[in-house]
Formats: structure tokens, C-alpha cells, sequence
């Protein structure tokens, strides 16, 4: 038993699609969530600097006492996730594309034709693909890199036009030349347009890695003997520039448990 709060992070606010899965699946564990909202997005910088980022955020998230932490972000994971799993060797350090990847195994067959859609750095680790074909190298897997989702969903530019003529403009080609079936969220932020992109593209099953993984959180909270006993549950939102945004989307996604926002600059 640990009464302790989860650390969870991302660059910004798509992490928080990440909150809702593990809020249900383990109703009585608190969160410590931080958004780097004043330096998103990560998916353009280089790697150096999302895993010094990362490692900011890692040290406040630990200094404040967090049991385990869960990188909410794709970016973040295909970078800094062995870097900061020897920082913190006392507590498990919990990524986003291994649970996706097992998902994806789970779901498709040589038969489906597989895209990935991520950041930058995402498409360019290889990540996804690594992942998935580790568990079946039969699958056919491709990615593509639409970096300028990020800064319209952080400014909330969801349901328009200007956002439907952006998913065209990356997706049209990728999806016909592919004769893709099977689309992965490879960014926590993209769950935020996943109407958006059925609307446009009904043929396609989508997959959103922030449904998968609240699993391996439980798994690693069980294994490590970490679960809360269901008591305290006020959980905290820190964001390096709180725009209202940020404040809105933490008010839609926790609607049971009592929270606070707070500001918390590097
Ligand atoms: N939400 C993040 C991800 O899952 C990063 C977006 C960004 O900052 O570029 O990749």
C-alpha cells in the first residue's frame, strides 16, 4: 500500500488524455500531473533537449514524492525513457509506446496496413515501429510526422476548418498511398482530434495509446506493491504557463475527484 501520488507528464496538456484511463482503472490513486506548457512542443527541438526537459520535470515530479512516474508523452518516451528509468531506479518509470505497441500487435495482422502519425522526434526514433515489429515483425508499419497539431490543439483550434484542411494536408497522401486501415495516435495530443480525423477518414480503426496505458501503470503498481488503499484522492495540475486551455481541459477530464492548478516555472 502507497497513498503516494503518480507522476505524469507531457510537454502540455495532451498528456491529460492519458488521465481519464488511469483515473478509471485505479479510482483511488492521486495524481501529480505537470504540462510544460510554456516550452511546447517538444516534437521539433532536438533530442538533447527533450531529455534535459524531461529530466526537469522528472526531478520536480520525485522531489515532490511522486511512487511512480508515467511519461505521457510519446516524444518524451521514444527519447528519455531508458535515461530516466536509471535516474530513478527506486521507482518504476512507466512510457507510452510499449503498452500502444502490444495493443497494435494485438489488434492487426499481416493483413492491415499500419499508420503511425507522431511528432518529429517520434517519427525519427523509429520508435513505434522498433516496438511493434519486436513483437511481430510481420506487420506492416508506416509513420508519418505531423508536427503542426500540436501548437493548433494547445491553442484549442479543434473543431474547425482550419484544423480539418490541416488533417487533409498531412493525411490525404499517407492514407491513400498506404491504403492504410489501422491509424496510431503516436502523440497524446492527438486523441483531441481523433473526431475530427473519423469524421474525415470513417474507413479507418483508430488506435489511441493513451487508452493503453493505464495497464501498465496498474501492472507496475501491483508489481511494486504501490496501490493506494482508496483513501485521499485530491490530485494536483502543474503547468509552466497556465493558459485557459489547460484550465478548461483539467475541468473536462477530472469530473469526480477534487483537484487544484498550479503554476510551477524552470
Ligand atoms: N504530446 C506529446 C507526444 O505525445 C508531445 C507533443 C509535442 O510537444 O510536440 O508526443
Amino acid at each position: 500500500m502507497d497513498n503516494r501520488p503518480i507522476g505524469i507528464f507531457d510537454s502540455g496538456l495532451g498528456g491529460l488524455t492519458c488521465i481519464g484511463p488511469i483515473a478509471k482503472a485505479l479510482p483511488g490513486e492521486r495524481i501529480l500531473y505537470f504540462g510544460d506548457t510554456a516550452r511546447t512542443p517538444y516534437g521539433s527541438k532536438s533530442r538533447e533537449t527533450v531529455c534535459e526537459f524531461a529530466l526537469q520535470i522528472a526531478d520536480f515530479l520525485v522531489k515532490n514524492d511522486v511512487k511512480m512516474l508515467a511519461i505521457a508523452c510519446n516524444t518524451i518516451s521514444a527519447t528519455a525513457l531508458p535515461l530516466l528509468q536509471e535516474s530513478y531506479p527506486e521507482i518504476p518509470v512507466v512510457g507510452i509506446i510499449e503498452p500502444a505497441a502490444s495493443e497494435v500487435a494485438r489488434r492487426c495482422t499481416k493483413a492491415n496496413s499500419i499508420g503511425i502519425i507522431g511528432t518529429k522526434v517520434t517519427v525519427k526514433t523509429r520508435a513505434y515501429e522498433r516496438a511493434i515489429h519486436s513483437i511481430d515483425p510481420g506487420l506492416r508499419v508506416y509513420q508519418s510526422a505531423c508536427p503542426a497539431f500540436v501548437p493548433l490543439i494547445e491553442e484549442g483550434i479543434i473543431e474547425s476548418d482550419i484544423m480539418d484542411s490541416l488533417i487533409r494536408y498531412y493525411l490525404d497522401d499517407f492514407v491513400a498511398y498506404h491504403r492504410l486501415d489501422t491509424l496510431v495516435l503516436g502523440c497524446t495530443h492527438y486523441p483531441l482530434i481523433k473526431e475530427n480525423i473519423s469524421r474525415i477518414y470513417p474507413q479507418l480503426t483508430i488506435i489511441n495509446p493513451s487508452d493503453c496505458q493505464a495497464g501498465a501503470v496498474e501492472k507496475a503498481l501491483r508489481e511494486n506493491d504501490l496501490l493506494a488503499d482508496a483513501t485521499a484522492k485530491e490530485s494536483t495540475f502543474f503547468a509552466s504557463d497556465l493558459s485557459e486551455n489547460f484550465i478548461h481541459m483539467v475541468d473536462r477530464i477530472i469530473t469526480e475527484n477534487e483537484y487544484n492548478i498550479a503554476i510551477r516555472k524552470f
